[in-house]
């Protein structure tokens, strides 16, 4: 089959490359001609394991090109992918689908013979609908049928959940769309992934509904977390004590400094708008954004208490600056208000992240020092900070951390590592959720 996909960003970019694997025809169209320049000469705008090789490969076989010009591709395409950004719009948190919309308007005189228009941005219910309406209104003689095809894929793992997903969920009403989808994800069909069929606007929803969901989970593991340090519990013990219920699942019960990233944050605010429009809110959601927020920010105050109450004037080294490891992406990444928090207090900060630093300097406070290694980075620090769980923050020589250290605090926002491990090589250790360790600066502890 031909695809065309409008928006060669993260989604776009991967989801073509996947597609141009399973042996379909694919043309990754985007505006921004230094995208495109890069593309064509082989370097990716985004950092993603296995991405580079997956589309070097695809590029060589003749099934994946590149172009900034639409026509061509729409007008040949059995698929026409919309893969553009919906970032909040400015001032109220809802989507800002106007990229999508122009997207709309754009091929809606270009497409040929019936052509299925899927939406693979995430958008809010009713999309479709307006999608449909201006593509009809601005070319009536066209053959399209526009169905919803949401994508549920992890940056830095987005290649393996594009191959094996847990399921592909398509909001369709025409059956010849039905058809076309089903030939596309064939190859996935074939290994048996679920591939779910239901209405658009069912479909739309599935997409914010799955991203709350997730983002409720943590949120709830993170204030459990909490609950643990005050009253002499374990939230690892915890997490996997109510993870083996197969009702709750083990999955995303990791406490951690409050979820980042290009889509939770977004996600679950726009759904809190359209429930709040829709005359059904979203409690729980609108106090998972809630407690989140005000998250990010008391990590900076646990790193404090972790270092006497005080860290004016201190070096303070901050491991990991990303919303999560393998990725270079910064946006809403909880090292930003941890390391804006310091600063406030008058730490020096100096970081060090493996892929994240030239966007980290675009974000984080001036007066930030970077540094080119983990070792440089603690060099001279009062305390250690671990923000993301990188592989390579896995297996610090711990020893040596401590000899080159001028204090002896570290602090584990991903719980990486153990208590006694660290306690052992002269280290003081905070992690999340760990009641059963000393309780800094005299918090109450809560009665046995
Ligand atoms: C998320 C979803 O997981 C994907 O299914 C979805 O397709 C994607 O959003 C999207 O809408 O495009 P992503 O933002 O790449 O993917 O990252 P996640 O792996 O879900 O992590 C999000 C945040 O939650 C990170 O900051 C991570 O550190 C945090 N997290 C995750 C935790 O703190 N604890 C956990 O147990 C899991």
């Amino acid at each position: 089959m031909r695809i065309a996909i409008i928006g060669s960003g993260y989604v776009g970019l991967v989801s073509g490359a996947c597609f141009a694997d399973f042996g379909h025809v694919v043309t990754c169209v985007d505006k921004a001609e230094h995208k495109i320049a890069a593309l064509l000469a082989g370097r990716m705008p985004i950092y993603e394991p296995g991405l580079a090789d997956l589309v070097e490969r695809n590029v060589e076989a003749g099934r994946l090109s590149f172009t900034t010009d639409l026509a061509g591709p729409v007008s040949e395409a059995d698929v026409v992918f919309i893969a553009v950004g919906t970032p909040s719009r400015r001032g109220d948190g809802h989507a800002d689908l106007s990229h999508v919309y122009a997207v709309a308007r754009e091929i809606a005189s270009h497409v040929q013979g019936f052509t299925v228009v899927a939406t693979k941005s995430t958008v809010p219910v009713g999309t479709g609908d307006e999608v449909e309406y201006i593509i009809r209104s601005q070319n009536p003689a066209a053959d399209v049928a526009v169905v919803s095809n949401p994508e549920f894929l992890r940056e830095g793992a987005a290649i393996e959940d594009f191959k094996r997903p847990d399921r592909i969920v398509v909001g369709l009403s025409d059956p010849r769309a039905r058809d076309v989808m089903t030939g596309i994800y064939r190859p996935l069909y074939l290994n048996e992934a679920p591939l779910l069929f239901t209405t658009r606007r069912t479909s739309e929803l599935i997409k914010y509904a799955a991203n709350a969901f997730l983002a409720l989970k943590i949120t709830f593991i993170n204030e459990v977390a909490d609950l643990c340090e005050n009253v002499g519990a374990n939230v690892q013990e915890v997490a996997r004590g109510i993870g083996l219920d197969k009702r709750i699942g083990a999955k995303f019960l990791n406490a951690g400094p409050g979820y980042g990233g290009s889509c939770f944050p977004k996600d679950t605010l726009a759904l809190v708008k359209t429930a709040q429009d829709s005359n059904a809110p979203l409690r729980l959601i609108e106090t998972t954004v809630a407690v989140n927020d005000q998250r990010k920010r008391a990590m900076a105050r646990k790193v404090i208490a972790a270092c006497g109450g005080r860290v004016r004037s201190k070096m303070i080294a901050v491991l990991g600056l990303t919303f999560k490891p393998n990725t270079d992406d910064m946006r809403e990444a909880p090292s930003i208000s941890i390391v804006q928090g310091l600063i406030d207090a008058g730490a020096h900060v100096t970081a060090y992240d493996p892929q994240g630093m030239e966007q980290a300097r675009q974000l984080l406070d001036p007066a930030v020092r970077y540094a080119a290694d983990p070792y440089e980075c603690v060099e001279g620090a009062q305390a250690v900070v671990i923000v993301t769980e990188w592989d390579q923050f896995r297996a610090l020589d711990i020893d040596r951390l401590a000899r080159i250290m001028s204090g002896d605090v570290l602090v584990d926002l991903r719980n990486i590592y153990r208590a006694d491990e660290i306690e052992q090589r002269g280290l003081r250790y905070t992690n999340l959720g760990d009641g059963s360790m000393p309780v800094p600066h005299g918090l109450p502890v809560a009665a046995e």
